[in-house]
């Protein structure tokens, strides 16, 4: 059985698993943004993703509603993207299932997110063990031919070549697409205020719509060394200047080595920085708040695409499994 899958099909997933920062911004959504345009793409709420962590249902709908809101606010078209919410597509419960029957142990035991964790102590359970079956299900059931991830899921992506390579041997046929990746270089990790990898877990963000003044703090509080004022700064290692918004960063790096400006300075300048480029976004953000409805009717035909989508792929393999006729 052949298959033309004509054009580029893009597939990715964010979990709503807490306020977004700069560096899911800069690291996930922006070149997710930038790449709605270059061939069909999927973008998703991995909720079902988000309880391996977060079993709090208040929570749990507050997070994907502002993840929802935040990726349109920073221009995810739903004109272009299909835009969903990962458990509007329940089916995709099914193709895991289906997949886990192929799975080996080992493959799953070997994953650093569940290793990790249990490294650390951490009863870990069935469903972050199993993570990893439920995302190769959410990229293979939409066909998806690029996904674009950061670094820490290239795993989970060899995970699902593999099992899509299993289940076509196993089911006689090119049932499911073998996806590549689109892996991230590690020179776009974005610092935290203490200049680690900024996350939400080290406590170190810089959150992208936050309130004016609050955010000044933050920014007031990056690390950085006691170069006196006068003195040209060292470029190297310069958690500011990694922070400055790329397009700013040849006339930093310029006016660092010059010297002649605290730092003070040039955090007050950063959060202006910061403040102007996120602007037309907050706007954005403060229309679609005024707008009732808006994000449920967007989510509501997103779901609809994406389980249109979803459907000849499903019947496929239930046919090959023999589930159904
Ligand atoms: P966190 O580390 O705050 O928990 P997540 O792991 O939920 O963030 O990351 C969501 C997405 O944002 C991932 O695709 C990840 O690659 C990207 N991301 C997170 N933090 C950074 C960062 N500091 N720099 C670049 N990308 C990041
Ligand atoms: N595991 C991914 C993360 O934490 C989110 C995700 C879930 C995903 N399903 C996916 C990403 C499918 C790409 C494709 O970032």
């Amino acid at each position: 059985m052949h298959r033309m899958i004509a054009a580029m099909r893009i597939l990715t997933g964010l979990q709503p698993s807490g306020k977004l920062h700069i560096g899911n911004y800069f690291g996930a959504m922006e070149p997710a943004i930038r790449l709605q345009s270059q061939g069909e793409a999927f973008y998703f709420i991995a909720n079902y993703h988000a309880m391996t962590s977060l079993q709090n249902g208040a929570e749990l709908r507050q997070n994907t509603r502002e993840l929802a809101i935040d990726f349109l606010a920073c221009g995810l078209d739903p004109e272009k993207a299909v835009f969903f919410r990962q458990s509007d597509v329940p089916e995709v419960n099914e193709l895991a299932w289906i997949l886990s029957t192929v799975c080996p142990m080992g493959l799953l035991e070997r994953c650093h997110s569940y290793k990790d964790k249990v490294a650390k102590g951490i009863s870990a359970n069935h469903a972050l063990f199993a993570y990893p079956v439920l995302m190769a299900a959410d990229i293979l059931l939409y066909d998806a031919n690029v996904v674009p991830v950061g670094k820490d899921q290239k795993q989970h992506l060899e995970v699902t070549r593999d099992l899509a390579v299993k289940i076509n041997e196993a089911l006689g046929g090119e049932i499911l697409t073998i996806p590549e990746p689109m892996i991230r270089e590690e020179s776009a990790i974005v610092p935290g205020i203490d200049g680690q990898k900024m996350s939400k877990s080290y406590h170190n963000t810089i959150p992208m719509f936050g309130e004016e003044k609050a955010l000044r703090k933050t920014i007031m509080k990056i690390v950085s060394d006691s170069t006196p004022v006068e003195e040209p700064k060292p470029v190297e290692n310069s958690t500011i200047l990694a922070l400055y918004p790329p397009a700013e960063h040849a006339v930093m790096i310029e006016s660092f080595r010059a010297g002649g400006f605290g730092y003070g300075h040039y955090k007050t300048q950063l959060w202006e920085a910061y403040w102007a480029y996120f602007a037309p976004m907050r706007a954005r953000r403060e229309e679609i708040l005024r707008e009732p409805g808006y994000v449920d009717e967007i989510l509501r035909r997103g779901a609809e695409k994406a389980r249109a989508a979803a459907a000849p792929v499903l019947d496929r393999v239930r046919r090959a499994t023999g589930l159904s006729e």
